[in-house]
């Protein structure tokens, strides 16, 4: 099957992707669903090669496996898991079930918590030392911190709560600079972690903890913990009632939805929240429900499988025409590259294909005036997942609006039709370069264009919408795991540098020899030893 694909990449390439347009191409290879529209016209996909991709999804079993994670059943294989993120919205009254048990009670009633809290501090009826909660100070890393962090940025325009603020780096620069200016009599910290182990972030909130000591009487009464290790947070001083806590099936990185997204909430209100959590929920049914080819999640999973798998397009962009949207590249990143940067597959056997390609990407226009000369002339072909919203939250900016998604739009049409030289020495003669000087100029201007290109576009970034974009990623990254024969649900790959880093702890401070580490990590040492005094 990927040998078939590759050789139809080979024919593709040589072809181009604006020939490919006839009258009604931009439709067929367009999925619409609920307000929003996916088009990967701009792509070198075409009837032949979705049919392959299509057979392909079906050989690889992905329905069977997405009603497996849907139902419950412990698919994340190395951990012994279900996989049920999905449950946390689920609104529909029906049971979902793990081990013959509705969890849906458990999930309902931690909601209700959650808003009952969140209205609390909104409203000032929950209190610090020094009057009502003004500033909430999340303290998470991965996926305790990067869904949080983008998702209150993007909703800012919902954001009528406290300010909230994200503490992810062990750097002590993250804290300190977070810190400075808040009262700590008027804030309220929230140690965001699935384990309650994780170094940065228990690191982070002793420091947070011994700040807030040093004028509050009672600091551990403005802590809350969101996490899994109830227990845990419990011996850290933090009250049961103050404590949120979610299953082992709610993977790190696919957290948002539950606790750790009280800060969300706290920031937007549990009304925005619960859209926020529709929008989901809408995706989840159309992810289980709609014909594979107008399933947006899976047309978008075979998109990229094209591009990475058959084309071998090693990287793709995020490249958001929303500046709310800044942190989504970093949330896509680690939401892609820990389910699917693996070596060996769900079995054990080693890969022998590439599985996940590098993510990366920032805010259009910004990009354009930055690394859009490499996307648009350098060699490597970086297929890129532009998105952006019809319609600003500034009525009156719509003027900048309108420039906002010209440029979007330009671009996409720019990497596909590109100029060529023809045209590129037309362009010199008329600015009146002749003879050598007029060729020479003219190859710099050639664009080769055939760049493929999906654009997402919805009418506005409401929280409604941000959920139903959060769990396209979501399923995206479920299908080509699925069809690349992945757990996309461990991370096994993060482990060897934090033991690592627990072994150099005392090294660096002297009280271990280096004796057992290599040349270039000893000289790195004395170096900072040196530097240290
Ligand atoms: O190191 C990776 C990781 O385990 C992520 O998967 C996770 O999102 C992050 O660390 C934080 O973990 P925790 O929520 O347990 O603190």
């Amino acid at each position: 099957m990927w040998r078939d694909l590759k050789s139809m990449a080979t024919t593709a390439r040589g072809r181009g992707i604006a020939p490919l347009f006839d009258g009604t191409r931009a439709a067929d290879f367009t999925v619409r669903f609920d307000g929003m529209l996916l088009d990967y016209s701009k792509t070198s996909m075409d009837g032949a090669v979705r049919g392959a991709l299509l057979a392909l999804a079906e050989e690889r079993g992905v329905p069977a496996r997405r009603e497996a994670m849907f139902t419950g059943e412990p698919i994340n294989e190395t951990e012994g898991r279900a996989v049920l993120h999905t449950a946390l919205r689920n609104l529909s009254g029906q049971p979902v079930m793990v081990n013959g048990e509705d969890v849906m009670p458990g999930v309902l009633a931690t909601l209700a918590r959650m808003r009952s809290f969140a209205g609390s501090v909104r409203s000032g009826a929950f209190k610090g030392a020094g009057g009502a909660i003004t500033d909430v100070v999340n303290i998470g890393i991965g996926g305790s911190h990067l869904g949080p962090d983008m998702a209150v940025r993007a909703l800012m325009p919902y954001a009528d709560g406290p300010r909230c603020h994200f503490v992810s780096n062990v750097d002590g620069a993250d804290i300190a600079g977070t810190l400075a200016g808040l009262d700590p009599a008027r804030t309220l910290v929230l140690v965001a972690s699935k384990t309650f182990t994780t170094t940065e972030t228990m690191t982070n909130a002793a420091t947070a903890r011994a700040w807030m000591a040093a004028t509050v009487d009672d600091p551990g009464a403005q802590f809350v913990a969101l996490s899994s290790a109830e227990d845990k947070a419990g011996e850290w001083g933090i009250d049961p009632s103050r404590v949120f806590g979610f299953e082992d099936w709610v993977g790190g990185r696919y957290s948002i939805w539950g606790p750790i997204g009280l800060s969300l909430m706290i920031a937007i209100g549990a009304e925005n929240f619960t859209e926020f959590l529709r929008g989901a929920e809408a995706m989840d049914i159309h992810f289980r429900k709609a014909p594979a080819q107008d399933n947006m999640p899976m047309m978008l999973a075979l998109t990229g499988l094209w591009h990475h798998q058959a084309c071998g397009y090693a990287t793709r962009a995020v490249l958001p025409y929303d500046q709310r949207l800044a942190r989504l590249p970093a949330y896509l990143q680690q939401l892609e590259m820990e389910s699917n940067g693996k070596g060996v597959a769900m079995d054990g056997r080693t890969l022998n294909y590439g599985s996940g390609p590098v993510v990366w990407g920032e805010p259009g226009t910004n990009g354009q005036h930055a690394f859009y000369q490499l996307i648009h002339q350098g060699p490597e072909v970086v297929p890129c997942e532009f998105m952006v919203a019809a319609r600003g939250h500034e009525p009156d900016l719509a003027h900048q609006h309108a420039l906002l998604v010209a440029n979007c739009l330009a671009q996409s049409e720019a990497l596909m039709h590109g100029r060529d030289l023809n045209a590129a020495r037309a362009l010199m003669k008329e600015m009146g370069f002749t003879g050598a000087e007029q060729e020479r100029q003219a190859r710099h201007r050639v664009f080769p264009g055939a760049r493929p290109s999906t654009t997402l576009i919805y009418d506005l970034l409401t929280p409604y919408r941000l959920g139903q974009i959060i769990a396209l990623y979501e399923h995206r990254v479920f299908v080509e795991g699925v069809i690349l024969g992945l757990n996309s649900f461990d991370q096994w790959g993060v482990e060897l540098g934090k033991e690592l880093a627990n072994t150099l702890g005392p090294v660096l401070a002297g009280n271990v020899p280096m004796d057992g580490k290599d040349g270039s990590t000893q000289q790195l040492v004395t170096y900072v030893q040196s530097s240290n005094g």
